[in-house]
């Protein structure tokens, strides 16, 4: 496959991160601005139902809140950022691979849904946000076929659990587990003392790239080794690479990963 720069514009891979600084879109978002959503970063149709569940105000409230909770337990950032990310590449993912507008809308929904539930508890979470998003969807009178595809995708997110079982659901996994990176490092962590700390805080980029043609998902990670040896992104991360590997199956692609520039699946 040719290998193009994901920050210019048109690249066929699906930005994470290619500019150090948690901004998302292939790097075309300037580093301070708000994070594009789906619809700002493909150029495409507006998401309705998208902007529908981003201005309802109990999601801003306890996508809010339940940053401030996971922060309390030394989690790492869970708030808005991740949220809008985890939507804009289920979007994309979907879109790229070519599967039709809604699907691709549900899985923008998704994957900004998937952590609400972290607002009641870390445990079980994706259980939780499902049922915060059936709450809030059926208020919005979306029909009930659609709410399925997005509970099942947010219920199936986490890896002791989870289970890739459609491409709504498949495509959540890949954007939440590909969202590894230091922006997501508290101010006041001490890396030294922390493994995941450190492994986010050695992730410069993440750009998880997506190949139609090839039918391969690609996991592209640069890594700083003088913070954290590539040993140990695979020794917190291995469960959730399985988990990718299996989601990537799921849409019909293999799914690999390199590491500042090498093939190492
Ligand atoms: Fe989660
Ligand atoms: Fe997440």
């Amino acid at each position: 496959m040719e290998r193009t720069d994901p920050a210019e514009p048109g690249a066929p891979g699906i930005g994470v991160d290619t500019q150090g600084d948690g901004v998302p879109v292939g790097g075309r978002t300037p580093a301070g601005e708000e994070q594009a959503t789906p619809q700002e970063s493909t150029g495409k149709a507006r998401i309705p139902l998208l902007e529908a569940v981003r201005a309802h105000e109990r999601t801003s409230a306890f996508i809010a809140a339940a940053d401030t909770f996971l922060e309390a337990q030394g989690f790492t950032e869970h708030g808005f950022r991740h949220a809008k990310l985890v939507g804009h590449i289920s979007f994309n993912v979907l879109t790229h691979l070519g599967h039709d507008a809604r699907t691709a809308e549900l899985g923008a929904v998704a994957g900004y849904l998937h952590d609400i539930g972290n607002v009641v508890s870390r445990a079980y979470h994706g259980q939780t946000s499902a049922m915060l998003a059936y709450d809030l969807l059926k208020e919005l009178e979306v029909p009930p076929a659609d709410i399925a595809q997005v509970l099942a995708a947010v219920g199936n997110h986490e890896e002791q659990y989870g289970v890739a079982v459609s491409p709504v659901g498949a495509a959540v996994i890949l954007a939440d587990k590909s969202d590894v990176h230091r922006s997501r490092v508290r101010k006041d962590a001490v890396i030294e003392m922390d493994i995941h700390d450190r492994v986010n805080s050695a992730v410069q980029a993440s750009f998880l790239r997506v190949d139609p043609d090839a039918a391969t998902l690609t996991l592209e990670l640069t890594i700083d080794t003088e913070i954290s040896q590539v040993l140990e992104y695979f020794e917190i991360f291995l469960e959730r690479m399985i988990m990718c590997r299996r989601a990537a199956r799921t849409l019909g692609c293999s799914f690999r990963i390199t590491v500042n520039g090498v093939h190492v699946l």
